[in-house]
């Protein structure tokens, strides 16, 4: 088949690479010359594990190409898939500007015949509808055919060209029967559950999941804060309620909080979602305000064990590990608030430095070197959970910590192994083991 991806983002650029290994012609279209140049030279642009392989594989074998004109593309596809980022907006509704915006494009570019436009963005219910309104505005000929179906994506950054290859479901939502055989053809290479049903619930379903996973991850966290208040320990907690395998282990694990580019937008959303059609939005709001609360409490502690006005070492930026991605990662907001408190930083990541420094530029100190990022500093905060961190030179870190003291979000480290090293450990959770 001949697809077209809108957006080349973790989403798009990802499946479109996955469907052009299948052996598909694949169109990728973007808007930013200097993004399609390196895509066609084989540079994903952002960190995914095995995606430039990937990339260049396909790009070699001629089956994936990179575009800025829907002439290119649109007009040869069978199935167009929209894939453009639905960022939050300040009042914390899904920014729907692009996927409108493509769709006009696309509108006044399809064939003559048959093409399925498919929304794998996340977006509201009812989104869809007001996608197959616009196209119907805009095209001229009776001689083009289309359907809309919403197809939602459920890849993790880090992880998601494996979870392409390999989803636990494939969510196929249309009314139409025609829409719905082209997409199970075109899925047929994957396995993975198929779950066929209308556009709403398909819509809805992403973020049922998004929300189901937050829900999970404030669960363990208000419970995280609740066993430091009695002497309890979350992780003994959360392994035996995950033991349940009604519940399983998965997303209860504590910390500072989630982050990323669609936990913290989709909860958000929903707020609004529910809210537009009178449904209770209480559950989401609390799962935001458990969020929030994760961070300042992992923020007080540092406060209450650290003189103000010292300099602290922070160990890893991104949201979470094997990513680059620092959108509304926990550390951004951590980071701003020592810096408002009047600490001075110290900070290293493996791989996200980059972003981090167009956010913070000279305000913190950047280290390639996780032990060098150390020097003079009164602490260590780990806020990711990098692998290289786990079994870290702890002579070292003694040795170049002015204050033995490490605050750990992630729990990473055993605190009775911690303690015996002679280290003044603070994680989530178990602080009074
Ligand atoms: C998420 C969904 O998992 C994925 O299905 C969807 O398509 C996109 O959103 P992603 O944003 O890549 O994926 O990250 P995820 O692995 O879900 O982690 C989100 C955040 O939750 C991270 O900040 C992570 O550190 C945090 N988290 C996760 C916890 O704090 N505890 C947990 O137990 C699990």
């Amino acid at each position: 088949m001949t697809l077209t991806f809108i957006g080349h983002g973790y989403v798009g650029l990802v499946t479109a690479c996955v469907f052009a290994d299948f052996g598909n012609e694949v169109y990728v279209l973007g808007h930013t010359p200097e993004k399609i140049d390196k895509l066609k030279k084989g540079n994903p642009i952002i960190y995914e594990p095995g995606l430039e392989e990937l990339l260049k594989r396909n790009l070699i074998a001629g089956r994936i190409k990179f575009t800025l004109d829907y002439k290119d593309c649109i007009s040869k596809s069978d199935i167009i898939f929209i894939a453009v980022g639905t960022p939050m907006s300040s009042n914390g509704e899904a920014d729907l500007t692009s996927v409108f915006d493509v769709t006009e494009k696309i509108s006044s570019h399809l064939k003559n015949g048959y093409t399925v436009v498919a929304c794998k963005s996340t977006v509201p219910v009812e989104t869809n509808d007001k996608i197959r309104d616009i196209i119907n505005k805009n095209i001229t000929s009776k001689k083009i055919e289309f359907d809309v179906a919403s197809c939602p994506e459920f890849l993790r950054e880090g992880s998601a060209v494996n979870d392409t290859f390999n989803p636990d479901r494939i969510v196929i939502g249309t009314d139409s029967k025609r829409a719905k055989d082209l997409l199970l053809e075109l899925h047929k290479p994957i396995n993975g559950k198929r779950i066929t049903t209308n556009i709403a619930s398909a819509e809805i379903t992403k973020y049922a999941s998004n929300a189901m996973l937050a829900t999970k991850i404030s669960f363990a966290n208000l419970f995280s804060e609740f066993s430091e208040k009695t002497g309890a320990d979350v992780e003994a907690i959360m392994t035996a309620v995950g033991l349940d395998k009604r519940i399983g282990r998965s997303f209860l694990y504590p910390g500072i909080g989630f982050g990323g580019s669609c936990l913290p937008k989709d909860v958000n959303a929903l707020v609004h979602i529910t809210e537009q059609h009178g449904v209770d939005s209480s559950l989401f709001k609390s799962i935001n305000k458990i969020n929030i609360q994760a961070r300042e409490r992992f923020i007080d502690k540092v406060i209450s064990n650290v003189k103000l006005g010292s300099r602290i070492c922070i160990w890893g930026l991104s949201f979470k590990p094997n990513t680059d991605d620092i959108r509304e990662a926990p550390s951004i907001y951590i980071i701003r608030e020592l810096l408002n408190k009047g600490y001075k930083l110290n900070v290293y990541d493996p791989v996200s430095l980059d972003n981090v420094k167009m956010v913070f530029k000279d305000k913190i100190s950047y280290f390639e070197n996780q032990y060098k990022a150390l020097k003079d500093c009164a602490g260590l905060c780990i806020l990711t959970e990098w692998n290289q961190f786990k079994e870290a030179d702890f002579k070292k870190v003694k040795k170049y910590l002015k204050n033995v003291i490490i605050f750990d979000g992630r729990n990473i480290y055993d605190p009775r192994r911690m303690k015996s090293l002679g280290f003044k450990y603070l994680s989530v959770g178990r602080s009074l083991l």
